[in-house]
């Protein structure tokens, strides 16, 4: 008996510790690197050369975004100045970061919502295998020269509508729901679904060769459900990675300001609007969690309140549009890290009547961080900010540990706090998630 309980100990000494979920340096951080933020002026544009005290904290750079040619089917660099050598050769600027920082992999992405002219050609893409053919060609000579280790598909597949909710707020919605119905236009989704499938083994198979990675980005607001299929994709890809933000963006809800990255389900939402309901799908569906990562927003989402508004900023609350554009990002709707919080505890700030938003925290850490101020008598001055600050992201980390997943993603560094704006400390958000990891 003793004898077997030594038997029973030995084994598990040698196999009870050695789970690797356990091991911290184990798990994967991916670093997008939106390209787009060279092009902003002052204190949000950021050199390629900004990334260095993020690029240990990083087992992968993401570079941001490449498109696809309608005409051709290639993989085209969406702005050449940019990204070529001609230009400003980003590029291979970034992925010469390799010499400093060895262990880094740098991958490129297609689509992300950047890639902006003839939104149904990552669809039409799809359908026939000429014109798959003709994209991986192209993607893999323009990985292969600018020294690329993989590809990132995070394919533009059509987004779900978004979907009003009735409940407390009542016949204000009525008027709304008539003009946004929930189901996706396209009506060969199946075959989209699997002829993705097929897309990405052939790709795997070309990228094989020269020992590329593989990802593929599930973008925020596409229902997985209609796009994925999990065991037709598993063996192929070498992770995929769960954008789990922008549930509720300006854009798409003007008239309702929302938590816009929350882990668990909100009272009275759309059940499926979660972080967890996103890992879950994908787990219940036999994709492995050892291939999972999730995608933190490093950004918050803002709406201008209104008179109409809950005086207690609870949300949801009824909003008038995208709050004005910061003033560095200068893209309505948006604010950084940095932006949202020099606006929580700038001293400069005190000068107007409506200085100080007022921040409310998450205890529960179910559901994120959010600020906001009322708008004056003028109704002038209000906003309501949804956004991801180092405790929730942190949150987030400790979510998908427990689900075993491989990961995490950061999106993206160029509106984290790159430059210490906030207290000194360069990308907080990235920080906090590295060291919950
Ligand atoms: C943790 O994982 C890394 C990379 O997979 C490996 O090199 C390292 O030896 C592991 N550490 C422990 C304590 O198991
Ligand atoms: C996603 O698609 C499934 C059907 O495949 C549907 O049941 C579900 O309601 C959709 N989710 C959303 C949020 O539209």
């Amino acid at each position: 008996m003793a004898k077997f309980l030594f038997f029973l100990a030995t084994i598990c000494m040698v196999h009870c510790f050695s789970i690797p979920s356990t091991n911290a340096s184990g798990r994967a951080v991916f670093c997008y690197y939106d390209s787009r933020s060279y092009l902003r002026e002052t204190q949000a544009k950021m050199l390629p050369s900004d990334m260095d005290p993020a690029l240990s904290f990083c087992t992968h750079l993401v570079y941001g975004y490449a498109g696809i040619d309608a005409t051709t089917n290639k993989m085209i660099s969406l702005n050449e100045n940019l990204d070529l050598s001609k230009g400003h050769g980003n590029f291979r600027v970034v992925t010469q970061l390799k010499k400093k920082f060895p262990n880094l992999k740098v991958l490129l992405s297609v689509g992300g919502g950047a890639d902006l002219e003839d939104s149904f050609k990552y669809n039409t893409l799809l359908e026939s295998p000429e014109s798959r053919a003709s994209f991986i060609i192209s993607a893999s000579v323009l990985l292969k020269n600018n020294e690329f280790d993989g590809l990132d598909l995070a394919w533009q597949f059509p987004t779900i509508k978004p979907k009003k909710i009735r409940g407390k707020l009542g016949s204000f919605w009525h008027g709304v729901k008539k003009i946004f119905g929930s189901t996706p236009v396209d009506e060969h989704a199946e075959e989209h679904r699997s002829q993705f499938s097929n897309f990405v083994l052939e790709l795997k198979n070309a990228l094989r060769h020269d020992n590329m990675i593989l990802t593929a980005s599930v973008l925020p607001n596409v229902n997985s459900s209609i796009y994925f299929d999990t065991h037709g994709i598993m063996n192929h890809v070498d992770f995929v990675i769960l954008h789990g933000y922008d549930y509720m963006t300006p854009k798409r809800n003007p008239k309702e300001a929302d938590f816009t990255s929350p882990l668990s389900e909100l009272m009275k939402r759309n059940p499926e609007s979660n972080i967890k309901f996103l890992i879950n799908y994908w787990l219940n569906n036999g994709f492995p969690a050892h291939k999972l990562i999730l995608a933190i927003p490093s950004f918050g989402r803002a709406w201008k309140l209104n008179s109409d508004s809950a005086i207690s900023g609870v949300p949801p609350t009824p909003a008038d549009g995208p709050a004005p554009e910061g003033p560095y990002t200068k893209h309505e709707g948006l604010l950084s890290y940095p932006e949202i919080c020099t606006k929580l505890n700038n001293p400069a700030n005190q000068k107007g009547m409506h200085s100080y938003l007022r921040k409310v925290l998450d205890p529960s850490k179910r559901y994120g961080t959010y600020a906001f101020r009322n708008p004056d008598e003028n109704e002038a001055g209000g906003i309501w900010i949804s956004y991801e600050d180092p405790e929730s992201a942190a949150s987030k980390v400790e979510h998908l540990k427990n689900k075993g997943l491989a990961g995490l993603a950061i999106v993206d560094l160029s509106l984290d706090d790159f430059r210490g704006l906030c207290t000194g400390n360069k990308f907080p958000i990235l920080v906090a998630a590295k060291y919950g990891l």
